[in-house]
């Protein structure tokens, strides 16, 4: 298989290995990370910059790499790492909210994490080509899922934004 000697593929695959287990730790308490920094806990900033990180790199990835053709190569390695991190930040919020006794009574953060999962999932079978054309689930669908369920990342943050911080 060409990804076995592919060093994006690994890091790719080392981030999401690193991403579950910090979710385990976040959500078992096995680290504190709960605590309050300014007027939010720490996991919410980590959320806040995990969100930023997707929803303004994205934009950027899909005008840049029209504007300067050439570059797609390091603008697509871009756009997958940083949102790759981006799910590791906001994994540890999703987890730590899993984690609380108390469950608020909208479920929009659970929406929006079920959201971000399949782009992470999409993404990377779209990366790294691991689905066959003329297959059950062929690659043009897959990256048709990619790029329209990003609309709905963009409206579900907004109203859980909005709502968690009180203005809806
Ligand atoms: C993709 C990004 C995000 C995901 C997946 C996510 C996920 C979650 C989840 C699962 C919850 C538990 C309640 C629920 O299911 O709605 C939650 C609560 C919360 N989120 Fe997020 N979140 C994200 C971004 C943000 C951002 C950017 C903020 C910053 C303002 C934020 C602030 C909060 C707050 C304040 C709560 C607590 C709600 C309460 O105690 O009633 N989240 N989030
Ligand atoms: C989590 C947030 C993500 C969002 C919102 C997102 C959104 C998008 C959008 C809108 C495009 C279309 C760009 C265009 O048409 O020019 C795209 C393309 C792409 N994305 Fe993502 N993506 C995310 C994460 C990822 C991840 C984690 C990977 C890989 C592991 C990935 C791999 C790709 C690739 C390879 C393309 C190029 C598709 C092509 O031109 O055929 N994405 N993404």
């Amino acid at each position: 298989m060409k990804n076995l000697r592919n060093i994006e593929f690994w890091s790719a695959l080392t981030i999401i290995l690193v991403t579950i287990l910090l979710i385990i730790g976040t959500y078992f308490k096995w680290f504190f990370a709960n605590f309050i920094v300014g007027p939010f806990r720490f996991t919410h900033w980590l959320s806040i910059m995990g969100t930023f990180l997707i929803a303004v790199i994205t934009p950027m990835f899909y005008i840049l790499r029209r504007r300067y053709p050439k570059r797609n190569i390091s603008l697509t390695r871009i756009h997958v790492f940083s949102n790759l991190f981006a799910f590791t930040l906001i994994s540890i919020h999703f987890a730590q909210q899993m984690s609380r006794s108390v469950h608020p009574e909208d479920r929009t953060g659970l929406t929006l994490y079920i959201i971000v999962s399949i782009l992470i999932a999409s993404g990377f079978l779209h990366r790294f080509q691991i689905l066959e054309k003329g297959g059950v689930y062929p690659p043009h669908r897959n990256r048709f899922l990619h790029v329209s369920i990003t609309t709905a990342f963009y409206l579900i943050v907004i109203i859980h934004i909005l709502h968690n911080l009180g203005f809806l």
